[in-house]
């Protein structure tokens, strides 16, 4: 695939995949994207996970037609885009390795004491490759500390690394990016917002007519969409008004309490997304928590404090930063509940949240007075 006339896409898909990451569902597969530039010199932006490496250097000696790489860029050491490194090195032992310093301590440390012809880059260094010259940006933490993008500045190329990403393999039909792109984001990366942050201010000052990221599709029209949805997500700002309403429950009761309110919710006109959290991929619950500017939780109480599938959600969120949100909170105990009081206390450190009252408590299934609570949660809601 031709990206301009001297950029080549030589990445490749996997639908093998089980768990991308050892944790996320995959299930339109995945892409490990990887590029080649054609100029009087060559270079090529990354290599593939391990299980692709026949593949990919089949796709990258086809796009090379014979000729030997200049230089391989590694803008990130994970292994879904460096495990094929050292078999690049195999097939081409005098091209030069080009990185941040923290690459090179990192490729040692996976790869061993490979015989390396390292062209160690910093912010801002220039690689002429004839008429295409690169300029590096440097992106800590985006995901990983040793990450570098590259901007080619001839064709107006942004190489993203694993920004701009998402879930999915390239040969399946797209409907919308934004729904896997948001949950890699948040998966992946969603804890780095202040990094992302510096990262589009660096990017603002580029001319980018397309961007190539690591996973998912080359981005080449509307890039403003792309962009502004990364202002929002990095600056953990609501992408949409609405309420997720996450609930774990263990008999039904505190289930029917989270789907009564999304009905009251849904009557006033406002989004409610239910997630079940012992039976959804938990993912998908991070996302919605994320894009939506409001949250319920509803939680039995289990062991003097929250069922365990809540606990890992909230953990989830709360390592991620989770702030600039309205919260409620529904809990369910049979002789004592304490669940509300424990979900509260675990963000009562997070920035710029809102805890609504009233505290719906249900004391085994709902009545009377737990459903005049929940119609008052409704109001709150609707009100925040
Ligand atoms: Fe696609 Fe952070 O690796």
């Amino acid at each position: 695939m031709n990206i301009t006339k001297d950029i080549r896409y030589v990445g490749v898909n996997d639908h093998q995949l089980d768990l991308f990451e050892g944790q996320f569902i995959v299930p339109e597969g995945m892409a490990y994207n990887s590029y080649v530039i054609l100029d009087e010199k060559t270079a090529v932006l990354d290599s593939v996970d391990a299980h692709f490496g026949e593949e990919w250097m089949n796709n990258l000696k086809e796009a090379l037609a014979g000729r030997t790489p200049d230089y391989l860029i590694v803008q990130h050491m994970e292994p879904d885009h460096s495990a094929n490194i050292t078999r690049f090195l195999q097939e081409y032992p005098d091209t030069a390795v080009v990185g941040s310093a923290q690459t090179f301590v990192m490729l040692k440390n996976f790869y061993g004491d490979l015989p390396l012809n390292k062209v160690t880059v910093k912010e801002n260094d220039e690689l002429e490759l004839g008429s295409h010259v690169l300029k590096f940006v440097m992106a800590p933490m985006v995901h990983w500390p040793e990450v570098m993008m590259t901007y080619d500045k001839t064709d107006k190329v942004f190489f993203s690394a694993d920004a701009f990403g998402k879930f999915g393999a390239l040969d399946i039909e797209e409907d919308d990016w934004a729904c896997e792109a948001r949950r890699y984001y948040f998966g992946i990366v969603g804890k780095y917002g202040a990094q992302v942050t510096s990262l589009l201010k660096k990017a603002a000052g580029l001319e980018i007519e397309t961007i190539c990221p690591l996973h998912g599709p080359v981005l080449h029209d509307n890039l403003g969409y792309y962009l502004d949805l990364y202002t929002k997500w990095a600056s953990y700002t609501p992408e949409d008004k609405g309420v997720t309403i996450a609930y774990a429950s263990v008999y039904g009761h505190t289930a029917e309490a989270a789907k009564k309110l999304a009905e009251m919710l849904e009557e006033k006109g406002i989004k409610a997304a239910v997630s079940d959290l012992c039976r959804c991929d938990i993912a998908e619950a991070v996302e919605d928590a994320f894009r939506y500017d409001r949250i319920v939780l509803a939680s039995t109480t289990y062991n003097t404090v929250v069922f365990p599938k809540m606990r890992e959600f909230i953990d989830e969120l709360t390592e991620r930063g989770y702030q600039n949100r309205t919260m409620g909170f529904i809990e369910n105990g049979t002789w004592a509940p304490m669940a509300a009081k424990v979900m509260k206390s675990r963000f009562e450190t997070a920035k710029n949240i809102t805890m609504l009252e009233p505290v719906v408590t249900i004391r085994s299934a709902l009545n009377e007075a737990s459903l005049d609570q929940l119609r008052q949660l409704a109001d709150a809601l609707a009100n925040a």
